[in-house]
């Protein structure tokens, strides 16, 4: 495919603002064009693992240095099933300013043959504030989702050989993917979903990409007690689910839910020596909305201040720490600005804006 050049990486003060878009001007009339991005688009636009990876700890970076703007995520709640998010976001350091509009509802895949998480995202020029361009957001959400619990799993805990995937859908392939780049001592991983078919998918396509062994978990409770590190991307709900007993966990481990606390014992939090969450701010409007029925467990610090090296996440070998990633806009914006643009993409033109 032919692509345009990268956009400039912005090197400390080397790319101003003025100088940004001067480049994009090259590109694109802006304020009468954008880039419409299909998924297709987005795919192909260029980024390999270690880029998203590597802009993905820059984005959480920026967020522990407080080097953002990100208002807590405004939700829109039409049925008991569907949420709506609007998650804006603005990274001064990496020119990075946008807003995805993403949308969940667990029973799309059965109810209407359509993903759980689907989406959009738009970026905007910095200088005018006009769009630039117009994408679907689920590869993004799929891939820097996973890209946050690589980094924080390498954080908390970088000796584990044993890591546990509960959920094999879209987040679930993604992380099984990324953590062994992170947890280079990585020797099994455990996967465990509902759907066994979702389970014999992800290993037929994902193992042949990855060292480690992927084994299928003959049951929660088994995947629980037998994994370091555990992760989950199952379904979002208000109400805990608790399908992860506390029994089943302990000191020593590190538990990483992309859920909440939909997935595990609502207690287990207020027991972990650590509870670290991406963003405390969203974290308190979750509780406000309803998702902590039994209140948000006491936050020691923000994922973004550990990988900043700001706040110390694991302190000794025996603690249990939790760290919840809800998933910010920073990530998204920081790595979406390095997409390579399509040349052949359509350029909408804003025939009805009248800018003149
Ligand atoms: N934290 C973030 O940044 C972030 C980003 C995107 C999605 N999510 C969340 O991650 C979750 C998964 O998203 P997805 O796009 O992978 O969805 P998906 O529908 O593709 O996959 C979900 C998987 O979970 C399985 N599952 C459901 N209930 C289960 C249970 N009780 N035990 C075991 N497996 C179970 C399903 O069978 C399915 O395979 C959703 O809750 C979504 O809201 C979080």
């Amino acid at each position: 495919m032919n692509r345009l050049p990268g956009r400039p990486a912005p090197s400390g003060k080397a790319t101003t603002m003025e100088q940004d878009r001067q480049w994009l001007s090259t590109l694109l009339d802006i304020g009468r064009e954008l880039w419409y991005m299909t998924q297709e688009d987005v795919k192909a636009a260029g980024l390999s693992d270690a880029d998203i990876l590597a802009l993905t700890l820059e984005a959480l970076i920026a967020h522990g240095r407080n080097e953002y703007e990100m208002p807590a995520k405004i939700g829109l709640f039409p049925s008991d099933e569907v949420f709506c998010h609007a998650m804006p976001a603005y990274v001064p350091a990496k020119l990075a300013l946008g807003q995805k509009w993403i949308a969940g509802n667990a029973s799309n895949p059965v109810k209407f043959q359509r993903p759980q998480t689907t989406g959009l995202l738009m970026l905007n020029d910095i200088l005018s504030g006009c769009p630039l361009a117009i994408m679907d957001c689920a590869w993004i959400t799929a891939a820097r989702t996973p890209a946050v619990t690589a980094l924080a799993a390498a954080a908390l805990h970088p000796d584990a050989e044993t890591f546990g995937m509960f959920g094999c859908g879209v987040q679930g392939f993604g992380h099984v993917r990324f953590v062994p780049q992170t947890l280079k001592k990585l020797k099994t991983i455990t996967i465990f979903d509902v759907s066994e078919a979702n389970m014999d998918r992800l290993i037929a396509e994902v193992q042949p990409r990855i060292a480690p062994r992927i084994v299928k978990g003959r049951s929660l409770e088994e995947v629980a007690k037998s994994c370091e590190v555990l992760s989950s991307a199952t379904v979002l709900l208000k109400r805990p689910q608790a399908c992860v007993k506390r029994a089943w966990v302990g000191r020593g481990q590190t538990i990483l839910p992309c859920d909440l606390n939909t997935f595990w014992d609502p207690t287990i939090p207020w027991e972990a020596d650590k509870y670290i969450v991406d963003s405390y701010e969203e974290h308190q409007l979750f509780e406000r909305i309803g998702y902590f029925p039994d209140g948000l467990a006491k936050v020691a610090c923000e994922t973004g201040q550990v990988l900043a090296g700001l706040k110390r996440g694991r302190d000794s070998k025996n603690q249990l720490i939790v760290c919840s990633n809800i998933g910010m806009a920073v990530v998204d914006v920081v790595v979406v600005v390095s997409l390579h643009l399509p040349a052949e993409a359509a350029r909408v033109s804003l025939l009805h804006w009248r800018v003149d």
